[in-house]
């Protein structure tokens, strides 16, 4: 049975793809929470937090799970540690979808909205970083129509530790540029972008799309940056054609 590892976005958890492992019996999910976020230990220290350390226990993870090859799914910085996963540990990976991310490293304006954010983390609390967040996130349709996936996100975030959150922006600001690895990626991709993404834009994802060999692009209509919780159905489907072709 193909596996497939779902690797959750900032400052989310493993349950923002639940609507995806049930969509999916005939493969293996596999939707941890990345280190510091809900029971998984973190580093000692935040400023140990990396796409690196999240990818290396990702990788130990399987290890544990005798899961030697998988596909992996992530999303946003999900996407970035998929990334990681393809630059160390390609002959682990059997296919890519990458959800609402991007491959450029963060630009010194974005560098400079992490250490604001970490500020505001750590003397607010993750209640004030989920409502700086919120209206970034989600479509306007899910923001009009939709309010149990608004307050779904929102507890989400609000539930994340502070450590957890300032590590994760360490990761973040300090995560490489995965551009030059686009065009070397080797195994199927499917990029899937939200029609409303203010954070990773359709646009950018369409461009990334283009120079991955052979990369099947999706956008997905009324989603912004959460496309797998804001238009499940969708995002299913693009995700079940895509593990059938593998299969
Ligand atoms: C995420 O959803 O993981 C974040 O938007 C990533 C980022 O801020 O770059």
């Amino acid at each position: 049975m193909t596996a497939i590892l779902f690797i959750h976005g900032f400052p989310f958890d493993h349950t923002m793809w639940r609507r995806q492992v049930v969509a999916l019996p005939r493969w293996q999910s596999i939707a941890p929470d990345l280190a510091g976020v809900g029971e998984t230990p973190g580093p000692a220290s935040t400023d140990e937090y990396s796409v690196a350390l999240y990818a290396a226990d990702l990788v130990a993870m399987l290890d544990r799970l005798k899961v030697e090859q998988t596909v992996i799914c992530g999303l946003s910085m999900g996407g970035y540690i998929a990334f990681e996963l393809l630059r160390r540990h390609a002959r682990r990976v059997r296919g890519a979808i990458l959800c609402n991310t991007k491959a450029a490293a963060d630009t010194p304006e974005a560098k400079q909205d992490r250490d604001a954010m970490t500020v505001l983390a750590k003397q607010s609390g993750s209640s004030a970083i989920a409502e700086r967040l919120l209206p970034k996130l989600l479509a306007r349709a899910t923001f009009e129509r939709r309010p149990e996936i608004v307050s779904e996100v929102r507890g989400m975030m609000t539930r994340a530790s502070v450590p957890g959150i300032i590590g994760a922006l360490h990761a973040l600001r300090e995560r490489p540029d995965s551009t030059p690895l686009l065009k070397t990626i080797g195994v199927p991709v499917l990029v899937i972008a939200g029609e409303e993404d203010q954070i990773a834009p359709a646009a950018g994802m369409r461009e990334m799309a283009g120079t991955i060999p052979g990369a099947r692009f999706v956008v997905i209509s009324e989603a912004g940056h959460v496309a797998p919780l804001e238009q499940p159905d969708a995002v299913n489907t693009a995700i079940g054609e895509f593990l059938r072709n593998l299969d």
